[in-house]
């Protein structure tokens, strides 16, 4: 490429110094003319026709004349083999038509006479023209142009030679450098004597050397962090699950104690009971969480309004009582979604919104509403409750953070929002303030979904 490169630039500069080799060569030859025509104007008489011709072949022109005031002199003059073909007159000639002269010159292998007119030097007249055969002036073109070929040869070649070791040495180099140490660390990121040591001189390299390594820490870090997470999660996943097997013995003999014939015990018993039931809650929804994922959704399609009647149901919201739920949906509504699993976002919604109304000791309601459009399905959950906490709020869907109400897990709007995300949907929190709280569902029905 460079000799590619090199060689053009020469093109560019060839035609012009070409030209201009012509233009030096023809006033070379207009001076040796002058010069032979002064040699006659010098002596008196006549010169020998011997004489006249030898100067002529010297100064290689068939005649010259030479204009040294008003009356036109021709000085000297030998028979001229050909007609003349062209007249160029050097004192006009701008340099596109030098140019364009001289590669007329060169792309005509034939001989031909050319007239050239020009100045005379040193003020010896007011004009000079001779005539002569455009032989020795194209060999003496053709042999500079073959001189500064083969100098942009060398010099292209001796450019593209430094220009490959420096490309090699600066940039290829390193860059390998960098890639080898990527496929490096990519086998094992966990090794922190992985992470690349900048060490280019090159600018750019170098920062690009820096911005990797500062990542591959990172990285490393992060991962150390994630496998002690990991670990721990797995111990605390072994922990809930034989807790709750404890747990689960202690209820029994919980059970049993209600029955008790001591007062005491048997009035203590529902509130024992009571705490043990939360602690085997929270270890199984710890182990529900810690099953990395949930399954993907098994799609089917559904009546809304069935499934809302029946969460509102298991919640305990169907008769009378503190908490009026209400439900408006478009009727007949069907949704293409997991019913299991929007069950349970649901019942996570609206134990949520039960439990923030119950907790003012206040009445309240709930409103469930749902409809559609052409891209998605939109379920609302409301209530008019006391609103988020700053806690939940700061921490809202994030799993055990967000965890506001005593003997609550932290768990139910992180798992919700992980179920509508599996649905490539999105739960988001669209007003929480002191007249209440409300939550919407927004569940996409692009393509496999409208499949159904
Ligand atoms: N509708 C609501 N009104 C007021 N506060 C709410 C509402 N929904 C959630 N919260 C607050 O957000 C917190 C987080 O809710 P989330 O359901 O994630 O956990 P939790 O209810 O505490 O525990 P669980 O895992 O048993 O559901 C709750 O503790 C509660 O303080
Ligand atoms: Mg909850």
């Amino acid at each position: 490429m460079t000799l590619v490169f090199v060689l053009l630039a020469e093109v560019l500069i060839f035609v012009p110094s070409i030209a201009r080799f012509r233009a030096d060569f023809l006033l070379e030859k207009l001076k040796q003319a002058q010069i032979a025509a002064l040699v006659q104007l010098a002596s008196d008489e006549m010169i020998s026709p011997e004489l006249e011709a030898e100067l002529l072949r010297n100064a290689e022109v068939f005649n010259v004349v030479l204009r040294r005031d008003e009356v036109r002199q021709l000085v000297l003059s030998s028979p001229v083999p050909k007609p003349i073909e062209d007249d160029f007159d050097l004192r006009t000639a701008g340099p596109w038509a030098l140019i364009k002269d001289a590669i007329k010159v060169m792309i005509t292998p034939e001989d031909r006479i050319i007239r050239v007119i020009g100045n005379p030097v040193q003020e010896g007249g007011q004009l000079i023209e001779v005539t002569l055969s455009t032989k020795p002036l194209r060999k003496a073109m053709l042999a500079y142009a073959s001189r500064i070929l083969g100098i942009s040869v060398l010099i292209s070649a001796v450019t593209a030679v430094l220009l490959f070791l420096a490309v090699q040495r600066l940039m290829v180099g390193p860059i390998r450098r960098v890639v080898r140490h990527m496929q490096l660390y990519a086998e094992a990121p966990e090794d922190a004597r992985r992470v690349i040591a900048p060490s280019t001189h090159v600018v750019e390299l170098r920062q690009a050397e820096e911005a990797l390594a500062s990542m591959q820490t990172q990285l490393t870090g992060a991962l150390k962090q994630k496998e002690r997470l990991a670990q721990l999660g797995g111990a605390v996943a072994r922990i809930s699950h034989d807790l709750r097997n404890i747990l689960t013995s202690a209820q029994l003999f919980a059970d049993r104690i209600e029955g008790s014939a001591d007062p005491a015990v048997a009035k203590a018993a529902p509130k024992l009971l009571g705490s043990i039931t939360r602690a085997v809650n929270l270890c199984e929804a710890t182990l529900a969480f810690g099953k990395a994922e949930e399954p993907p959704p098994r799609l089917t399609r559904f009546a809304f309004a069935d499934l809302a009647a029946e969460v509102t149901e298991a919640e305990g919201l169907a008769g009378e009582g503190m908490v009026t739920c209400l439900i408006d949906c478009t009727p007949g509504l069907t949704i293409w979604a997991d019913r299991e699993q929007l069950f349970r976002v649901l019942s996570n919604l609206i134990r949520n919104a039960r439990q923030a109304i119950e907790a003012t000791g206040a009445p309240g309601t709930i409103e469930i509403g749902a409809g559609e459009d052409a891209t998605e399905w939109r379920i609302r959950v409301g209530d008019t409750g006391p609103g988020l906490p700053v806690k939940a709020r700061e921490h809202l869907f994030a799993a055990f953070q967000g965890g506001a109400r005593k003997g609550g897990t932290g768990l139910g709007l992180a798992i919700a929002a992980e179920l509508v995300r599996g649905h490539g949907g999105r739960l988001e929190l669209v007003r929480s303030d002191s007249d209440g709280t409300e939550f919407a569902i927004h569940l996409p029905r692009g393509g496999l979904a409208e499949a159904g």
